[in-house]
């Protein structure tokens, strides 16, 4: 199977608790390489745009406050099957529905303030890393 990449952001309530290493080295030791990584504190606006397909949304303004709310660790993770791996280790939208082990399960607050984002996609993947980072700051 070939290489892949996927997008990952470690939220807030996350980056808050000072988890951005414990949470690392869960991606790591399924086989996951950081190729990329900031930590940067986004804007409303910011999380505005990277969020809009949510727009219409109910959550859609409580998403962005939060967002915007401490910074974030934006990333972007490779290997194979980078999609589906990142979205195992993340485990289900909800941590109450997240199967133990998993990052949600172990570290997640609630729905909102879930601990991780990961793209569900190779084309949200391609669009969300592009978002966030150059070419340039891809090192494999
Ligand atoms: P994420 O994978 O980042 O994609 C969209 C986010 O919206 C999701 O994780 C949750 O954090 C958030 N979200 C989804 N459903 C709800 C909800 N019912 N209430 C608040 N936030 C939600």
């Amino acid at each position: 199977m070939a290489l892949e990449r996927t997008f990952s952001i470690i939220k807030p309530d996350a980056t808050r608790r000072n988890l951005t290493g414990a949470i690392v080295k869960k991606f790591e030791d399924a086989g996951l390489r950081v190729v990329a990584s900031k930590r940067i504190h986004l804007s409303k606006a910011q999380a505005g745009e990277f969020y809009k397909v949510h727009a219409e949304r109910p959550f859609y303004d409580e998403l962005c406050e939060f967002m915007a709310s401490a910074p974030i660790v934006a990333q972007v993770l490779e290997g194979e099957n980078a999609i589906a791996k990142n979205r195992e280790v993340m485990g289900a939208t909800n941590p109450a529905d997240a199967a133990a082990g998993t990052i949600r399960a172990e570290f997640a607050e609630s729905v909102g303030e879930n601990s991780v984002h990961g793209s569900d996609a190779p084309e949200t993947a391609e669009v969300e890393i592009a978002y966030f980072f150059s070419g340039l700051e891809l090192v494999g």
